[in-house]
């Protein structure tokens, strides 16, 4: 069935300037999928730049989905558009929505090639090097045992390495690493394309086009994630389902917010939203929103935290033993999530201020990019 008129009023119009034509996208393989929406891989041409093809990402809702879906990406098309350009956003690029009464919506975006950090953490645990924990040493022994094992075996870089083009470097990822409490050199850059065997002391580190993860990335992306949260607070934009598998991994170690499915802006609602009947993410949301659904800044704050404890946890479920249903009762009882093994205390309590049982007392984004911009500064 086709939307009414009412309908697609209801959901355009949006800003003309975003119109891509349908025909200069050409699809590729698909990145992700939900119950009704897909995102496949594209190349558009002239999106940026008349005759330059750039790699883009494309959502779409599924043909057999029910018109609330359109709706629902047709609401986040007009939430990005109202949003505009900041680096830690997957940003809107284009869209198609002249066949919008077919059921037709594409919502063009940023492509960032690493994924989301969710199952990036999850490739990385083999090679991820602790400077955090009193286990760092420990780890550290473990993991470049990992590492050498991991690296040199088929198809594990293709999947997420660069392909051995050197511009491809990620400066960002060339690190000089000191690990704080062990006092031991990490590990000191790297060589591109070529087999390299390190001696540091006592042990030796191989490694070929690698890309490490250390708690250093983590930092830099807890502090990314604060700042875009931040930039959206201030546009009066909720989230509504951050979680680490909503934040993706772009070059030169960028990470970037995405799907905003669920996202409200709050201009009708200066303060907070309430959302009626809408599946949610339960182990993400924040005491108040299981009670009431009552949704803001201070909820998104909770689900930051949520998603600092899956960093510093590399990817594990949340509160594995405990189901949907009895979460709330344990919660509302006071316990919290325990320290996750890559956090040193200062993290956790940053964690514990997010989960305040009281929206109010926990931090804001702003302080939280101060706060992870002063770990980043003291781990450097
Ligand atoms: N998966 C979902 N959205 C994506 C994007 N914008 N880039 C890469 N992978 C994605």
């Amino acid at each position: 069935p086709n939307l009414g008129i009412d309908e697609q009023a209801d959901l355009l119009p949006y800003d003309e300037k975003f119109e891509f034509p349908r025909e200069k996208l050409t699809f590729g393989k698909q990145l992700g999928a939900g119950a009704f929406g897909v995102v496949y891989k594209a190349e558009a041409r002239g999106i940026i730049n008349a005759e330059v093809t750039t790699p883009v990402a494309v959502k779409m809702v599924k043909r057999t989905a029910d018109n609330m879906y359109i709706k629902a990406l047709a609401s986040e098309l007009k939430i990005m558009v109202h949003l505009g350009k900041h680096v830690n956003i997957v940003n809107l690029l284009g869209a198609c929505t002249k066949h919008i009464a077919k059921r037709e919506l594409i919502v063009i975006v940023e492509y960032c090639k690493y994924g989301n950090i969710h199952n990036y953490m999850q490739k990385h645990r083999e090679v991820f090097i602790d400077q955090l924990t009193d286990n760092a040493e420990k780890n550290l022994g473990k993991i470049n045992k990992g590492f050498l094992n991991s690296v040199g075996t088929t198809g594990t870089h293709s999947d997420y390495f660069s392909s051995g083009n050197t511009k491809d470097t990620d400066h960002s990822l060339l690190y000089s690493g000191n690990s704080k409490r062990s006092g031991r050199k990490v590990s000191e850059g790297y060589i591109q394309q070529e087999w390299q065997t390190k001696y540091e002391g006592d042990y030796i580190y191989e490694c070929h086009q690698p890309r490490p993860l250390t708690s250093g990335h983590l930092l830099g992306w807890a502090f990314q994630i604060a700042r875009g949260m931040e930039y959206l607070a201030n546009r009066k934009v909720l989230h509504g389902d951050l979680a680490a598998r909503n934040v993706l991994l772009a070059d030169d170690n960028v990470v970037k917010i995405c799907d905003f499915g669920l996202a409200r802006s709050m201009y009708n609602n200066e303060e907070y939203q309430k959302k009626e009947n809408s599946p949610l993410p339960v182990k993400w949301l924040a005491i108040e929103c299981m009670v009431d659904r009552i949704f803001s800044t201070q909820s998104d704050v909770w689900s930051y935290g949520i998603v600092l404890w899956e960093m510093f946890s590399l990817a594990k479920t949340p509160y594995p033993n405990i189901s949907p249903t009895d979460l709330l009762r344990w919660l509302s009882d006071g316990n919290r999530l325990e320290k996750p093994p890559f956090a040193d205390d200062r993290l956790y309590n940053v964690m514990l201020r997010c989960w305040h049982q009281k929206p109010t007392a926990r931090p804001s984004f702003t302080e939280l990019q101060e706060i992870l911009g002063n770990f980043l500064e003291d781990n450097e």
